[in-house]
């Protein structure tokens, strides 16, 4: 960054940093969890651009500095703001209210306005970062309302937001006590981007039913066709861009001869099993990991499976500790964890291995080498980019993948094994035709969803919707408004 500031300044909840403190109280700065930071992060580095964020942790102020060519600029939240705005607002409304109300969305007035602080200041801090004409980027549901605000503060700028989970039906928004005040301050931007032309449809109406602006009506593509509302007069347009991964980087890494041996190492650890299943998550109620665990339980009840020969490894990272469905959430997995290792599984062979902590980048990528049958059940996901990294690792066209049809993956990897996860027969019917898969069909399948995941990668994502904020500028005659 200059004097003047940036050119180009991504803002995050959370910087793709976050600050640890060690056991001896010494700290350091390790990679933040999430698709958000996995899917960024090389964007930015290969921009010199700037990212404003919270570093992970209440009450510490930090100055801005560079890291490896990237500006970072820290917004703290004290402890009261972390459990106001980040567990309570963004973790315990927004995000089971986007994600179809899987828990009880909770409104809290105190929480609210904790969200309008917090966003009042990560616009103040944008608009110090941005120079003159600045392209900004905001980044999902924690800060829908800085479109807005920081359209008052800079005019100049080029505003795009990216909302990263799913844009809720109208029918569950209409729940929310401040759900005007949440459209307006998206409004704020030029070019608001979703992840599937349903969430930007949902959007348009809410645009004209809550915000009473006139909008364009035809249907909304895939990178093409995109909606526009009128504000005024200021043209915002709404668009699907489905996100994806660094596909190439995991495709090259899983041919490594270091990661094949590893993914060998894997399987003999587990004894050679006949088949692994693998499940990867962060430890988040939306993502079904009790689903798999369910349909697991009934196929070895059923004798469908063997539990000599099939073994599935759970790893999940620890997210959002402090909130409480999440709390609840974890001790009921742990639990039917135990249960169906004291029901079948043997001393020093347990069918299933659960880890509760993050695991290093190569080693998942040798996790997904060795993994026969991919498991991704979430009950929502706006996108799911694990599917994705899967299907990046499997050069070798091996392996299965088991996908929910409620995840927005599914609308690309139509060649997986989808399942309904609300209806277990459903979800065990497709584990049991991943596992009997005939190799030549599993290598067909591989091939096509490999196709997609290689050609669509996280840069063309990028690419895409920056160019469509690019082109907001340009005077356009809007289709037809009603
Ligand atoms: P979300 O953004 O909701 O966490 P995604 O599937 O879209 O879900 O992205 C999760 C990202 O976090 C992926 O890049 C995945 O590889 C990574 N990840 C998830 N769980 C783990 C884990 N236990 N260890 C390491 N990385 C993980
Ligand atoms: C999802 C959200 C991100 C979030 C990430 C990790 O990917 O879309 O915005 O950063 O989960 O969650 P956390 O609450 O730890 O930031």
């Amino acid at each position: 960054m200059t004097a003047e500031g940036s050119d180009f300044v991504v803002v995050a909840n959370r910087l793709p940093v976050d600050l640890d403190t060690a056991p001896d109280g010494s700290r350091r700065w390790k990679r933040s969890p999430g698709g958000l930071v996995t899917a960024l992060e090389p964007i930015l580095r290969n921009n010199n651009g700037a990212w404003v964020g919270w570093p992970g942790v209440p009450d510490v102020e930090v100055e801005p500095f560079e890291d490896d060519g990237l500006e970072l600029v820290p917004v703290p939240l004290s402890e009261r703001e972390v459990a106001d705005y980040y567990e309570g607002f963004s973790n315990a409304t927004l995000w089971p209210l986007y994600h179809d109300v899987i828990v009880r969305p909770v409104y809290d007035r105190t929480w609210w306005e904790a969200y309008v602080e917090v966003n009042r200041r990560f616009a103040e801090a944008t608009s110090t970062a941005a120079a003159q004409n600045a392209t900004v980027w905001i980044q999902d549901y924690q800060l829908q309302l800085v479109p807005k605000m920081l359209r008052m503060l800079r005019p100049d700028l080029t505003i795009g937001f990216f909302l990263h989970i799913p844009f809720p039906p109208v029918e569950l928004f209409m729940q929310m006590p401040w759900r005007t005040e949440i459209v307006e301050g998206l409004l704020g931007a030029d070019l608001i981007g979703f992840h599937l032309p349903g969430g930007a449809q949902n959007f348009l109406y809410l645009s004209r039913r809550l915000a009473g602006q006139p909008t364009s009506r035809g249907n909304i593509g895939v990178r093409s066709k995109l909606g526009v509302v009128q504000v005024g007069f200021r043209t915002v347009r709404v668009g699907a861009f489905p996100i994806s991964i660094d596909s190439g980087e995991m495709d090259e890494k899983s041919k490594r001869k270091s990661i094949r041996d590893r993914a060998r190492e894997i399987r003999a650890e587990l004894g050679d099993p006949k088949v692994i299943m693998l499940g990867v998550d962060r430890l988040d109620y939306t993502k079904g990991i009790d689903v798999r665990l369910g349909a697991f339980h009934e196929l070895l009840l059923s004798e469908k499976v063997d539990p000599e020969d099939v073994v599935m490894i759970q790893v999940a990272t620890p997210s959002r500790e402090r909130v409480e469905s999440y709390r609840h959430m974890r001790g009921e997995i742990e639990s039917k964890v135990g249960r169906i290792n004291g029901e079948f599984g043997r001393v020093g062979h347990p069918v299933v291995h659960y880890l509760h902590r993050p695991i290093p980048r190569d080693e998942l990528i040798a996790y997904y080498v060795a993994a026969d049958v991919m498991l991704v059940t979430p009950i929502r996901d706006g996108m799911n980019l694990v599917a994705k990294e899967y299907v990046a690792c499997r050069s070798d066209l091996g392996g299965a993948l088991v996908l929910s049809e409620f995840t927005g993956a599914a609308a690309e990897l139509r060649q997986a094994y989808q399942c309904n996860p609300h209806d277990l027969d459903n979800v065990a019917d497709a584990m049991m035709a991943a596992i009997e898969q005939d190799p030549e069909d599993g290598r067909r399948h591989m091939r096509a969803m490999r196709r997609q995941v290689l050609a669509h990668d996280v840069d063309r994502w990028a690419r895409s919707f920056l160019a469509a904020l690019d082109r907001t500028g340009e005077d356009t005659a809007p289709t037809q408004m009603v």
